[in-house]
Order: C-alpha cells, then structure tokens, then sequence
C-alpha cells in the first residue's frame, strides 16, 4: 500500500476500555506513514450510512486515557444483509478507501469478512470485554472490565462483611467465563461459576456451610451472565445452605472507565500493528496477542471453533477456596 491510499478505521460491537488508545495508534500510525486516515461513526450502521470523516493528529487528542470509543459503536443488522454489505463496502470505495480496521468482537470480523469478498482490505483488532475470540489470547477491554469487578466486589466485601451475608456477583462475558473466571481468581472468591464448567449447587452449599462451621461469615460467588439466570441460583442455594444471598448484577459499569496501562498499551500495539500489516500488503487477517507478543494471524481463525476450555485457573481457584 503507498502513500496516496486511504484508510478507514471503526469501532463496532460492544465499546470496550481501550478502543480510543487503538484508534488513536491506527490514526497516528496511519499519518506518519503520509497515509489519508478516516474514521467511521457508528459502526457498521454509520458505515452504511456514509458517515465517514478526515482524522487528522488532533482528531485524536486527548483519548487515549478515556474508556468507550469517540468513534461510537453500534449493533447492525443490516450488516448481516447483502444489501448492507454492498451499501458499506460501496460507501468507502466511493471515497476512494480500500483498507477498513474493525475494532471489536467476532460478529464484527464476519462483517469485515464480508467486505473482504466485496473487494475491501480488511484487518480485525480485538476490542470487546468479553475475552472471547478464537486466535487471540487477550482482548482490549478485558484487563480494565476485570479490575472494574476487582474494584466493585471489594466494596461489597465490606457491606458482606458487615452483615455476614453472602453475595452472589453476575459479571458479563456472553458465553465465555474469563471475566468471572479472573476476577474471582483474583478476589478469592469461594465460588466462581463459568459456562464452560458444569456445577452443582448442592455442593457449592456444602461448601459454603463448611466455610460457615470454620467460622466464615461472609461469602462471595462470582457468575458469569452465560451460567445461568442468577435470581434461580440465588433461590436454589438458601433452599440447600439456608443462606440468604444477595445479588448484584455488575452490568454495563464492566464496559466503562478508564482503560487500564495495560489495555491501554494493548490497543496501541495492536492498533499500529493493524496498519503495519496493511502497509505489507496484507488483508483479511486479524491482530492477535500470542504469547507475549502482538502478531498477525488469518481472520478466518476467528470463525473456527474454541478450543478445549483449559481448566488450570479455575482448577487452582477451586483449590484455593477450600
Ligand atoms: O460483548 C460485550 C457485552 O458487554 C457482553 O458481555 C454482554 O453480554 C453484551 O455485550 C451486552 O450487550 P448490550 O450492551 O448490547 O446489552
């Protein structure tokens, strides 16, 4: 790709802490290599729409410590449509783009994949809280989401403390465990419960009456959104312990904040990374954190499916919470 080419860049999905540190690094990145730089408002949506602007240095001032993305996000469904696909994939090459970014989750590389087979140069950079696409080790928006529940469940350590209560904590992550599974590694909880691994609730009361005869007084059992409607779980567990559990269900405040250094430094790496490969020449692939390193891999990896869920950290959270 030379200099005279133009390249687009936008968020999509859930907006993830991080993102505008990702976007400000393709942006940059972007300039100093004299490339034309565009941002898309709104996702795919905007896309489809034309909303579509110059970036320039100072577009993206500023940012780089703010969570959420001034690019703004959205959820399409007409991206899932032909019809929205050609309206997308025509508004950029109208303008003389033919590189796009996609910042965010697996549904929005199957948006970028469309675009590939509709002529378009397209790279995915992971940006969602959830941790959970195929090919990559970490996402932008994991780190900072798992320190918000770290942070809220320490607060309500204290008011559990207190009132000798336990409390059940729902924390987002669609079908995937690994904001539970984190942050109740990193709070001690004495109970995290994951999609990936069938529970039984009997035990886990067994387990809480036995911390209870130790002279425990207070709990806390970390959900993840995809185990289970947690009000079911909260009533089965005081039918076998007899506890009384009160829930919180962190919600949206998982998606906000400032990013943390280190999803801050992943999205830089990651963002300048995505315009490196375009630079080389190359589409239709994926930024991927592999081992400590920042890495380009087909995005079709993305699309295949998980592999085995590996049970080491929720095996020594187990062994922790005895
Ligand atoms: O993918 C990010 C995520 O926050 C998931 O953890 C959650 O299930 C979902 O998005 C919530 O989506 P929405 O903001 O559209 O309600």
């Amino acid at each position: 790709m030379n200099s005279n080419k133009k390249i687009a860049v936008l968020s999509s999905g859930g907006d993830a802490p991080g993102m505008n540190a990702a976007i400000r690094a393709v942006v940059r990145k972007g300039i100093y290599h004299n490339i034309e730089m565009y941002g898309v408002l709104h996702g795919f949506e905007g896309l489809i729409r034309g909303d579509i602007q110059e970036m320039k240095i100072g577009s993206v001032a500023d940012i780089v410590h703010r969570g959420g993305t001034i690019l703004k996000t959205a959820r399409s469904e007409e991206m899932f449509t032909l019809e929205g696909q050609k309206k997308a994939a025509n508004q950029l090459l109208e303008k003389g783009i033919d590189a796009l970014i996609v910042i965010g989750g697996d549904g929005s590389y199957r948006g970028a994949q469309k675009l590939a087979e509709l002529g378009i140069k397209v790279v995915g950079v992971p940006g969602t809280i959830d941790n959970d696409i195929v090919g990559t080790d970490q996402t932008i928006g994991f780190d900072t989401a798992v320190n918000t529940v770290v942070d809220a469940v320490s607060k309500l350590r204290d008011t559990a403390t207190s009132h000798e209560r336990a409390f059940i904590v729902e924390v987002m992550g669609r079908h995937c465990g690994d904001i539970a599974l984190r942050s109740g590694l990193a709070i001690g909880a004495e109970s995290i419960l994951i999609p990936e691994i069938s529970f039984n609730l009997e035990e886990i009361s067994e387990k809480l009456l036995r911390g209870y005869r130790r002279g425990k007084r207070h709990s806390i059992i970390i959900v993840a959104e995809g185990s289970g409607a947690v009000a079911d779980i909260s009533a089965k567990l005081k039918d076998y312990s007899g506890f009384e559990c009160r829930v919180t269900i962190l919600g949206h405040i998982q998606r906000g904040g400032a990013p943390t250094a280190s999803d801050s430094v992943l999205g830089a790496t990651m963002g300048g990374k995505a315009v490196e490969v375009l630079l080389e020449g190359k589409s239709e692939v994926m930024i991927s954190h592999i081992n400590n390193d920042i890495i380009d891999r087909p995005l079709s990896l993305a699309f295949t499916p998980k592999p085995p869920f590996n049970p080491k950290l929720y095996n020594l959270a187990n062994e922790l919470a005895i």
